[in-house]
């Protein structure tokens, strides 16, 4: 049985795979919390109940030892667990291995600590909760694809050249030759689109960020789509259902991992449509109305902005604050943004890009465009941006063979995972975060 079916077995005598999480001693009586990876249950080992050597086993089980148990389950509203409400009376227990002596017990400890210790941190339940979380939104991001005819098409983690900037660069020996892991699957993307009008990819991406915050990771998933006559503002359509959707299912399948957390339920059910959509012009406006209306010193130095800089993290937090949904951001100046988005039609100095902003402080978690469709335009691009053009010779083969208007964006997976379970910070989003100063465990 796994403990998460527990439901079906009330009364019946089932065998359990599973580890000690905890265990409290009452001499005759132990009560012993074993977690199988679906769930925690709560085990009570009554000394007359059980044969000899299967008490003399759970009265000295240290935390995580491995065990097998029979048991009959009860229901019992009062029992602790996930799901909580149910307990098993212990028969007999078979020693898997008794663990040595755990480093990680339910005291506090530092996130240093944690961090190095990753390999074990997981069988937390916070842990536990979060991840379950973020495979539940990978697939409903993949699933809210699909269903919208988009077809998964994996891009390279190699690559020849540089996808989003030339800074962030992880530079690789290709036998001899420089390669680079790939910063995002878009270029491929757009070539795929060609192939099958609607793709999307979903894998890991990588950038050599200098930055120690809390949003960036040197290693992340990210899902991207790609679609042919695909408009900006339809654009904004599909991201926004996809948010929705995301959210619903987390909401529904995860009652009990966001209890867990303690997360605040009550802002993921705000997450409805219509989504804010304002422009960077108006963004700017917005910052600059309340860096006047501030007389904090502090507050009013985060919010210098001038039109054309790119927004720090501390602009997002205060433009998202004005929402209670996420918000859209759109058109950017053309000049912080890279080089393959469409400029705005009379206005080149803005682009056809959008990024979209989550609330509570968690800034941008999608980032998209229009791409530049025309081979002159896309040529000058590249010169002007100084990229290497015999790299990208494949990536204008696109706009000379039946090239038409298309975009795409990309979702990064932990930033979404941080926000929707309500974290402080990336790292805990990921199996194993990759960050400035880890590469361990
Ligand atoms: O805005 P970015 O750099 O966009 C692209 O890479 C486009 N090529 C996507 C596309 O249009 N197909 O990255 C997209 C998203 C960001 O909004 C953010 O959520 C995430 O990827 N992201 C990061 N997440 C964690 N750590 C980092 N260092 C990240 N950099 C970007
Ligand atoms: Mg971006």
């Amino acid at each position: 049985m796994r403990i998460s079916d527990i439901a079906s077995y009330v009364d019946q005598v089932v065998e359990l795979h599973g580890w000690v999480y905890n265990r409290t001693d009452k001499g005759k009586l132990q009560f012993i919390q074993v977690r199988d990876g679906s769930g925690v249950v709560q085990c009570v080992a009554f000394k007359k109940e059980l044969d000899e050597a299967s008490f003399e086993i759970a009265s000295h089980l240290s935390q995580e030892s491995s065990i097998v148990l029979t048991g009959s389950v009860r229901a019992d509203s009062r029992a602790p667990g996930v799901p909580g409400g149910f307990e098993i009376g212990i028969q007999s227990i078979r020693l898997e291995q008794q663990a040595a002596e755990y480093p990680i017990t339910p005291k506090e400890h530092g996130v240093e600590f944690l961090m190095d210790h990753r390999h074990l941190w997981l069988r937390s339940s916070r842990q536990w909760a979060i991840l379950r979380i973020r495979a539940t939104i990978e697939r409903a991001l993949r699933d809210f694809m699909d269903d919208q005819g988009y077809l998964l098409v994996d891009t390279p983690i190699l690559t020849p050249s540089a996808g989003e900037n030339t800074t962030d660069l992880f530079e690789i020996d290709f036998h001899g030759e420089r390669a680079f892991l790939t910063q995002t699957g878009q270029l491929y993307n757009e070539a795929n689109m060609m192939a099958f009008g609607k793709v999307y990819s979903f894998g890991p991406t990588f950038r050599a960020e200098k930055s120690k915050t809390r949003r960036h990771l040197q290693e992340f998933w990210m899902m991207e789509p790609e679609a042919a006559y695909l408009s900006l503002e339809a654009l904004m359509d599909l991201e926004e259902q996809m948010m929705v959707s995301v959210i619903e299912r987390v909401l529904h399948r995860h009652a009990p991992e966001l209890a867990i957390i303690e997360r605040d339920v009550s802002k993921l059910q705000a997450i409805q449509m219509p989504f804010a959509r304002i422009s960077y012009d108006e963004a700017i406006e917005r910052l600059q109305a309340a860096h006047a209306a501030t007389d904090d010193p502090e507050r009013k130095a985060m919010l210098q902005i001038t039109w054309g800089e790119d927004f720090g993290s501390p602009h997002e937090t205060i433009i998202a604050e004005m929402f209670d949904r996420p918000v859209f951001v759109y058109h950017y100046p053309t000049a912080i943004k890279a080089f393959y988005m469409q400029p705005v039609e009379g206005r080149p100095e803005v682009c056809r890009s959008v990024d979209l902003l989550a609330p509570e402080g968690y800034g941008e978690i999608a980032g998209g465009s229009e791409r530049i469709y025309d081979l002159a335009l896309l040529e000058e691009r590249i010169t002007t941006m100084a990229l290497p053009r015999e790299a990208y010779s494949w990536y204008l083969d696109l706009r000379r063979f039946g090239s038409v208007p298309h975009a795409g964006f990309g979702i990064g997976l932990e930033r979404t995972v941080a926000w929707v379970c309500g974290l402080p910070h990336v790292r805990e989003t990921i199996p194993y975060a990759r960050l400035l100063n880890r590469n361990y465990p």
